[in-house]
């Protein structure tokens, strides 16, 4: 090809290219200059052909990083790829722009030119810090707003009490309490969700270890000797299934503490195990207490029980219990159609040891 020819051909393809591009030639003078250049770094076109690419913008383009580019890193590696660089220009302010530069060889002993790609990220850039910042405001005042709805079931849940302390009726006291016992559950569950994203997903196991630590202190007294283990598969599960799921724990563990251990069992157990094949998966909290009273019949179940199926319901899983002289051991199980892997997951009864801790398996 001639050189001729080549310009022309240089010329149109530049001019066609909606990106900020130079051709330059090996002295690093501009040979032909995209529209869209002259137009992003409003660069008049007849200050470029020619001139030097460190002149242009009467030597706005003299930039360091730049010259490493093309001066040092080009000739050695043959091509600068989505290279990032910041610059002040005196005309148009703070550039943040993506340079991709290598060798145009046209054909053998012909003149090789250089094909510099100039991409304006200012614009995008500014827009994810904005987007970021604002992001980050979000999570604070979501932050703030769990904050104060905690602190306002924590009073909640003291007047109950402090009422509960007052009242002299056996059965308003109990009720007070047993009151006072689900606004802090609700509380806790609402507490440890706050670190995952509404919507996104959480780390089941480690979530309800964190429930399991909040309500043993807020619900085992000082004078129980009650340890809560939690164990289980590492499973993901979304915010609203980890919300329920930690809510049938808290009542499930409520019962435990409050029924369980009223014979002056010193080594009160409960085991909280939740483990997860595919979409089967079976939470199971049992206890080493008296057992469960025979009849579970909708009159004479709590209000608890109506919590715990209402949930495993809406989970689309079964509820069941297994009561004996070694304590109470509830199973919610979640089979998905045509499998069989949930029927398989055993509950396991809880070990005499410890104090709260958590035990992930898999
Ligand atoms: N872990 C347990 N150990 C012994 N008894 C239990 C246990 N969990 C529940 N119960 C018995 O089952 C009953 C129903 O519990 P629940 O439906 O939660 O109602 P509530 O807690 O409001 O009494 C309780 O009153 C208690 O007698
Ligand atoms: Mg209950």
């Amino acid at each position: 090809m001639t050189g001729r020819r080549q310009a022309t051909l240089v010329d149109a393809i530049v001019e066609t290219v909606r990106e900020p591009m130079l051709v330059l030639n090996r002295e690093l003078r501009v040979v032909a200059a995209s529209r869209s250049f002259c137009q992003t770094f409003t660069v008049n076109p007849r200050d470029t052909r020619g001139k030097l690419l460190y002149d242009i913008g009467g030597g706005d383009w003299d930039i360091p990083e730049l010259r490493l580019l093309i001066g040092k890193i080009l000739p050695e590696r043959g091509a600068v790829e989505n290279c990032e660089v910041e610059h002040n220009f005196r005309a148009i302010g703070l550039r943040t722009m993506r340079l991709n530069a290598r060798h145009l060889v046209y054909a053998r002993g012909a003149r090789t030119n250089i094909l510099l790609g100039i991409e304006d990220l200012t614009r995008e850039r500014i827009r994810q810090r904005t987007q970021d910042e604002m992001l980050q405001e979000k999570d604070v005042l979501l932050g703030e707003i769990q904050h104060r709805i905690g602190n306002s079931l924590q009073i909640i849940a003291n007047i109950m009490l402090v009422k509960a302390l007052s009242v002299t009726s056996d059965e308003t006291r109990r009720a007070l309490t047993d009151a006072h016992d689900r606004v802090i559950s609700i509380a806790a569950v609402q507490h440890c969700l706050h670190a995952a994203a509404p919507g996104g997903q959480i780390e089941l196991i480690r979530y309800l270890n964190e429930l399991c630590e909040a309500m043993s202190q807020s619900v085992i007294s000082n004078r129980q000797a009650i340890a809560i283990e939690v164990v289980g598969s590492r499973a993901r599960v979304s915010c609203t299934t980890a919300e329920s799921l930690g809510l049938i724990v808290a009542e499930l563990v409520i019962n435990a503490v409050k029924y369980a251990f009223t014979k002056g069992n010193m080594h009160g157990r409960i085991r909280v195990c939740y483990t997860a094949h595919a979409d089967d998966w079976c939470l199971v909290v049992a206890d080493n207490g008296v057992g469960q009273p025979e009849s579970d019949a909708p009159t004479t179940a709590g209000l608890g029980t109506g919590i715990i199926r209402a949930l495993a319901e809406r989970l689309g899983a079964q509820v069941k219990t297994v009561r004996n002289e070694h304590g109470t051991t509830i199973a919610i199980t979640h089979a998905a159609a045509g499998s069989d892997d949930a029927a398989r997951m055993q509950p396991a009864a809880p070990r005499r040891t410890g104090r709260a801790a958590a035990r992930i398996e898999g």
